[in-house]
């Protein structure tokens, strides 16, 4: 019988990876936190409709990429292709933005679509992302990229490109659709069928298309059709953005893959990550969503940043959390000494000291070979006169020092260790 595989588009985490994973996760965490947004978390799968009224019909990653299914009871179900519309509605349910405006949240958590698998695209991701839902200003806008970019900063990435644009109001669009309607439907024959179908549909998705002949370079841009207040508004934000020393390039045709947004959109691009797949992450406005998902108007922007693709760049640029070796391994000297090594190592955890047990039955030498190749600071022994005395020899790894105590003491002189004193 051949053996299970994993199934297409997903990762395995393993342990060697976990430290570098859970440092990306908890740094975004601190950062996100220094600016006042808070956990939340929502279901993995929920209606299929919040996805295709919320991220819209039109757009691929309703089209071609959602895994929905139907539940037992007949109820059509999707596995969350994104964060955004979830939060929103957790949010506006809960009436958290009558307490307080804006309502700050964070979050981290796999994610799903199905796009064909290649480096950087995956059926299951995770994202770590923030919102901040019901007030509008521009200085939200500002600080929701700048959340994103100290991120990177805290990691210690370098050769990030800030993209911002803005979509305007709904009438702008409007205007905005208009202008690209009439350029692009003398030139039908030239595009690709994907967009033939998204000039009726969506008409700015023409501006993203990956198999583009060269059109989108002479498509009109955004600017002429933007009315006052909205050029006004995305003039606020860039200041601001400028003030808080965050370099970033205007970029007119930056239109993202999701159809709620309005005013600013943003990503930031990484040089080392290849063609389509070039976006850590992206965001902006998204003052439309609430009431296409059946609530009140409720304005809110917020950004996603690709954990994977994050990771793909810290292993390239060498980051990492300092490494810190805190484990140590207790072992029994022979077989029999196994229980009395076992209570050895749970007093040691008591005393919160983090204590691995090897309960393997080869040659000592083996063993504390192994200790050492799995990064222990320190070994403790345990043999029939320790046992007997309530004792344990704990060896320094790195010094070879080595001393016989009662296991308090040991415990002492283990955190001592590990502490670096
Ligand atoms: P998005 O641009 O669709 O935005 O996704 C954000 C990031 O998730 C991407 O830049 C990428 O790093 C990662 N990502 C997306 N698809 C995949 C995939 N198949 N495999 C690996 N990584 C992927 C959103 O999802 C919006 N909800 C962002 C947002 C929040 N807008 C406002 N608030």
């Amino acid at each position: 019988m051949p053996p299970i595989t994993r199934p297409r588009g997903t990762n395995d985490l393993l342990p060697a990876e976990s430290g570098l994973r859970q440092w990306v996760i908890e740094t975004h965490r601190r950062v996100a936190a220094a600016h006042g947004y808070q956990l939340i978390d929502t279901p993995v799968f929920e209606a299929t409709e919040m996805y295709e009224r919320g991220t819209g019909v039109g757009t691929d990653v309703v089209e071609k990429e959602m895994f929905s299914f139907t539940d037992r009871g007949g109820r059509a179900l999707t596995l969350r292709p994104e964060g955004t519309p979830g939060v929103l509605r957790a949010v506006l349910a809960a009436h958290l933005e009558q307490a307080h405006r804006p309502v700050r949240v964070h979050y981290a958590g796999p994610m799903f679509r199905y796009a064909r698998p290649q480096a950087g695209r995956y059926h299951e991701f995770w994202q770590l992302g923030i919102e901040a839902i019901g007030e509008r200003s521009s200085a939200l806008d500002a600080e929701v990229i700048e959340v994103a970019w100290r991120f990177y900063e805290a990691l210690g990435v370098t050769g990030l490109s800030l993209q911002v644009n803005t979509l305007g109001d709904l009438d702008d669009r409007l205007r905005y659709r208009a202008a690209l309607v009439e350029y692009y439907t003398p030139l039908q024959e030239r595009l690709c069928e994907d967009c033939r179908r998204r000039l009726a549909v969506n008409p700015l998705r023409l501006l993203d298309c990956k198999r583009d002949s060269g059109l989108v370079s002479g498509a009109p841009q955004i600017g002429p059709s933007l009315g006052p207040e909205s050029q006004a508004f995305f003039a606020e934000v860039t200041a601001l953005l400028a003030a808080a020393g965050i370099p970033f390039q205007l970029n007119p045709r930056l239109v993202r893959g999701l159809d709620y947004y309005a005013h600013t959109t943003f990503e930031l691009w990484h040089e080392s990550l290849q063609g389509a797949q070039n976006a850590l992450g992206g965001g902006g406005r998204y003052d439309g969503l609430a009431e296409v998902l059946g609530f009140p108007a409720t304005p809110g922007c917020g950004y996603a940043l690709g954990v994977e693709r994050t990771l793909a760049v810290c292993r390239e640029q060498g980051l990492g959390p300092a490494a810190r070796r805190e484990q140590v391994v207790v072992l029994g000297i022979a077989g029999t000494d196994t229980p009395a090594a076992a209570a050895v190592a749970r007093r040691l955890r008591m005393a919160g000291i983090t204590a691995a047990l090897d309960a393997s039955d080869r040659r000592l030498d083996r063993r504390l070979a192994a200790a050492a190749r799995q990064g222990a600071r320190a070994v403790v022994l345990v043999g029939e006169a320790e046992a007997a005395g309530g004792s344990a020899t704990w060896k320094d790894l790195d010094s070879g020092r080595q001393e016989t105590a009662p296991v308090d003491e040991v415990a002492g002189a283990l955190r001592r260790l590990l502490a670096g004193g």
